[in-house]
């Protein structure tokens, strides 16, 4: 039973409710009639203390497709954080607005924090290079509509391993798995954080790390392509000598099986050239709209509707 509850990492759902949640998300993309108006009456509050477009737009729609209405703001120059209100009051007042908030900050910990203080659910939509768990709702639904199950293949993670929060959220996930093999392919600055790496060896699950795409290309079931994240790095210069260390393209794509499933969370800057779009292995925009879906089997489980 989902109701009620908040979801601020990975692990907060058990297997078997991520499980109920995809069942859940592919019935209504085989019939977009099943649940709407389920959630008439209902109010999500979107606080975005960051820039986002997919999270969310898509948190957006899924309410509405559910006949639930939104309100909120996309940055925080337009909220009273501006006036230096603690996130702790914005989310008190939010929480007796809405019946749900979708949150995102800059701040690692602060979906956490929120949750503390809000009488209502909250959903972390991202905190800083933490966390990200609807987007993990979102690439492993992607996975198992493409490949038809969660288990048994080889996941290389390629890019900013370091700051990048949807592969710390994928890898927890993933780590719970069936025979998930994981290959990290990334600059050694932005290699994988130590924590996951040791997390990993105690839950004894197979991992390499490699400097070369090309190298492991041909191993791969899924590639999973992220974006070198600019806004977390420290200095303009590291970000430029780092930004187009690896850079998917059609001849690196040749390399690749026939039936690999290309992700990337988006936004792409230039890790994936346009050409690869299109490819038929490139799944990433379809990835984007199974996170509309999933956001919809989420929203209506946590308020109950279903
Ligand atoms: C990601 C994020 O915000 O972490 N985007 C998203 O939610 N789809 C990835 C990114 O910004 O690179």
């Amino acid at each position: 039973m989902l109701k009620g509850r908040s979801l601020i990492e990975p692990e907060n759902f058990n297997l078997e409710e991520m499980d109920g949640l995809f069942s859940l998300a592919e019935k209504i993309e085989a019939d977009e009639r099943y649940l709407r108006e389920s959630c008439r009456g209902r109010l999500l509050a979107t606080l975005f203390f960051e820039p986002s477009t997919r999270t969310r737009l898509s948190f957006e729609a899924a309410m509405l497709r559910l006949g639930g209405s939104c309100l909120g703001f996309a940055e925080p120059g337009s909220s009273s954080a501006a006036k230096g209100e603690s996130l702790a009051d914005t989310v008190r007042m939010a929480a007796g607005y809405a019946d749900v908030i979708v949150m995102r900050s800059p701040k690692e910990g602060a979906a956490l924090l929120a949750s503390r203080y809000s009488q209502v659910p909250v959903i972390n939509a991202g905190d800083g290079g933490h966390h990200h768990p609807t987007q993990t709702l979102t690439d492993l639904l992607t996975i198992r509509r493409l490949r038809g199950n969660l288990k048994n293949f080889t996941i290389g993670f390629c890019g900013d391993l370091k700051f990048g929060r949807t592969v710390h959220s994928l890898t927890k996930a993933l780590a719970r798995c069936e025979k998930i093999n994981m290959v990290f392919i990334s600059p050694q600055e932005l290699s994988v954080p130590e924590y996951i790496i040791r997390q990993l060896q105690r839950q004894d699950i197979q991992f390499t790390e490699t400097r070369s795409l090309e190298e492991v290309m041909p191993g791969l079931d899924v590639l999973y392509m992220t974006r070198v994240q600019r806004e977390r790095f420290f200095n303009e210069e590291d970000y430029i000598r780092l930004k187009d260390t690896f850079i998917l393209n059609t001849e690196k794509m040749a390399l690749g099986k026939k039936e690999l499933v290309v992700l990337h969370p988006l936004p792409r800057v230039n890790e994936i050239a346009v050409e690869v779009d299109a490819d038929p292995r490139a799944a990433y925009f379809k990835q984007a709209k199974y996170g509309m879906y999933v956001r919809m089997a989420l929203l209506s489980s946590i308020l109950g509707v279903n």
